[in-house]
């Protein structure tokens, strides 16, 4: 079997890294502010793709594995890679998540977010701060000596607790020169597995947390990834940098 090792960046890249990364975080509070009723899905797009140019970077996910948009637009019981269209108009109630990954210079950054359109249930209003809180749990983990298996865990065990369940069919990755490095990053398992973590790994942690069941489905378009039993979902992911014992996020906005 061949493995695969986790990059290792130096300060030169971990530079660049900030810099990508800093496009991604401003892109997606940009996006943040356009947010509202009535708002389409493919409006977001174009915005993003546009700043995107803007700000001298390139949409990481359009042509990726045939992904025809530049950002993922996911709507309620959408979990991820909901394709930006004319048929999605956000209205009140909703919970939108928006996943947008840029390259720069060589190198990528992946930030993801859920928000309430207008006024959104106290229960959705919960799902997405569990889920946010959940990213920040496997964030504090990102510490140097650390096995990838706490963070993992320390996601399931918190999201699980809230009554909340960890899709299991899509995971967190190593990023850098390629938009997926190693290791993956699931968002459950047991904190005394996986690969140490050293200084100037970067890693994309990516919780997303069903209101139900983690089973999820895809959509005959082949991208978009529903929840099986029709409840809600979020999805937050932020850019990582291990750094002895401060993480730091990339991608803040
Ligand atoms: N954040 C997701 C990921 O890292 C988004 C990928 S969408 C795709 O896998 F279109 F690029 F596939
Ligand atoms: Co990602």
């Amino acid at each position: 079997m061949l493995t695969m090792s986790i990059p290792i960046k130096s300060g030169k890249e971990i530079k660049i890294m900030k810099e990508a990364c800093r496009r991604a975080a401003r892109i997606m509070s940009e996006l943040e502010t356009k947010i509202d009723c009535g708002v389409t899905a493919l409006h977001l797009d174009s915005f993003a793709e546009e700043l995107m140019y803007k700000l001298n970077c390139s949409p990481a996910f359009k042509g990726y594995m045939g992904y025809p948009s530049s950002i993922c637009v996911s709507v309620n019981s959408e979990v991820v890679h909901g394709i930006p269209d004319d048929s999605r108009i956000l209205k009140s109630g909703d919970i939108v998540s928006i996943d947008l990954g840029v390259k720069y210079n060589g190198f990528y950054a992946d930030i993801a977010a859920t928000f309430g359109v207008g006024e959104i249930s106290a229960a959705a209003c919960n799902l997405i701060k569990v889920a946010k809180d959940a990213l920040a749990i496997g964030i504090s983990r990102s510490v140097s000596g650390a096995r990838l298996g706490e963070i993992s865990a320390s996601i399931q065990d918190f999201v699980e607790n809230n009554g909340y369940s960890v899709v299991r069919k899509f995971v967190g990755h190593g990023i850098g020169r390629d938009l997926h490095e190693e290791p993956e990053i699931p968002n459950f398992g047991s904190p005394n597995t996986g690969p140490y973590l050293e200084n100037g790994m970067v890693l994309a942690i990516e919780p997303m947390v069903n209101e139900g069941s983690y089973q999820v489905e895809i959509l005959d378009d082949g991208w978009t990834a529903v929840t099986s039993d029709g409840k809600i979902s979020a999805h937050f992911e932020h850019t990582v940098l291990v750094w002895g014992n401060n993480p730091e996020v990339l991608t803040t906005f």
